[in-house]
């Protein structure tokens, strides 16, 4: 049985992919710090599959502890999540986001080398298009950042090209995600934000179970339909397939491929607030504000080169995302606490 080892598998999107893994049959080796996520995620990982995840809590910066875990399992692929996320965060502690996300996957990708590992699939953003000149995007469009956290993610895409290219026994996969939201039909694992939600969908459902008192939409003014923001969101557990696909393809795939993993379609701030007053029966209270900085006016993807090369393909609509997040959000108002 073929094993993968998840750093940032106890996270939002790292512990859906690991109950994937698990169902399809991989061995999963779990690799967090846990500094923006609980052990219980697992744990209900586990109670949902009926197997069993070998989890270690370590920092992908501890070599040490990695060359350990790398010793003990014969590890066939990675799928690297762990690091930090927060964009307005890393304009205030860029250091830290160069530290943990950077120097971590440098590290990781040392001990892996070591180990006679050459297989990554990495977490990229849709961020690494800046603020793209049309949509849908593909992945040739050209990539720039605006913040130290899309930075982190161009690095990284950079780092990966050049081992790519200076050993061809490295197998990479770089993912390109757009907005995922949603959570595992059960209702037991989901996004579990620590503090005050910086994106769209946690904020709602918080204002929804009665968290928040109020969403601030960042501006009516943008150049789309209704004038706020347009983004392509995509349900966590399309978004955890692509990984399972790009982790049974790897090898066939050779050298380093690039995917945008997003639906194709684009909705609106005030079209995701109507659809979840309609899929939820609750009210979400808002008000328009100042656009927020640094952000764009749409964004979408054109997925098309992930249907051809990895034979997948989103399947959850709109209404599915939403209400998935709102049994996840309303049946664990507190998160994992
Ligand atoms: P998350 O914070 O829920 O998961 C990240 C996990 O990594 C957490 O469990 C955290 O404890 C762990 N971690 C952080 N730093 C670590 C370190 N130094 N060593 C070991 N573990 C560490 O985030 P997520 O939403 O599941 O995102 C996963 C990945 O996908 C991240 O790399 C993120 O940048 C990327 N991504 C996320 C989104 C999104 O909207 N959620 C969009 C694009 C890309
Ligand atoms: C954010 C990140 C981006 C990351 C992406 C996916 C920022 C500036 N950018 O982008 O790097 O790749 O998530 O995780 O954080 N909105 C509101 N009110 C809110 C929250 C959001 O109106 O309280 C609006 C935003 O202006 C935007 C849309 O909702 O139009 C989606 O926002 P968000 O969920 O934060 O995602 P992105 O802006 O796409």
């Amino acid at each position: 049985m073929s094993t993968v080892l998840v750093t940032g598998g106890a996270g939002f999107i790292g512990s859906h992919t690991t109950l994937l893994l698990l169902e399809a049959g991989f061995e999963v080796v779990v690799v967090d710090n846990l500094s923006n996520s609980s052990i219980e995620s697992l744990h209900r990982v586990e109670a949902l599959t009926g197997k069993s995840i070998t989890f270690y809590q370590t920092d992908i910066r501890d070599k040490a502890g990695l060359t350990e875990i790398f010793a003990k399992h014969k590890v066939d692929s990675v799928i690297h999540f762990a690091g930090l996320k927060a964009v307005g965060e890393s304009n205030e502690i860029p250091l830290e986001y160069y530290d943990q996300n950077i120097y971590g996957t440098v590290n990781l990708l040392k001990v892996m080398e070591s180990a006679g590992c050459y297989r990554m699939v990495f977490s990229s953003s849709a961020t690494v298009y800046g603020d793209p000149a049309s949509v849908p995007i593909t992945e040739d469009f050209p990539t720039s950042a605006t913040n130290p956290y899309g930075r982190t993610k161009l690095f990284i895409e950079e780092i990966m090209k050049d081992l790519s290219a200076s050993n061809d026994r490295w197998n990479m996969v770089l993912l390109r995600y757009f907005n995922p939201i949603g959570a595992h039909k059960s209702g037991q694992i989901g996004e579990d934000p620590q503090g005050i939600p910086n994106n769209l969908m946690p904020f709602i459902s918080q204002v929804a179970v009665g968290k928040r008192e109020k969403l601030s939409i960042f501006g009516n003014d943008y150049p789309t339909p209704d004038g706020t923001g347009v983004r392509d969101y995509i349900h966590v557990v399309d978004l955890s397939d692509a990984h399972v696909k790009a982790v049974q393809k790897i090898g066939a795939l050779g050298g380093i491929s690039t995917f945008n993993l997003g639906t194709g379609n684009g909705y609106s701030v005030l079209q995701m607030v109507e659809t979840f007053i309609k899929e939820t029966g609750k009210s979400v209270p808002y008000e328009i504000v100042e656009r927020r900085p640094g952000d764009i006016a749409e964004c979408w993807a054109d997925a098309s080169l992930a249907k051809d090369k990895l034979g997948w393909t989103a399947v959850h609509g709109l209404s599915e995302m939403i209400e998935d997040t709102w049994r996840w959000q309303s049946q664990n108002p507190d998160g994992f606490k």
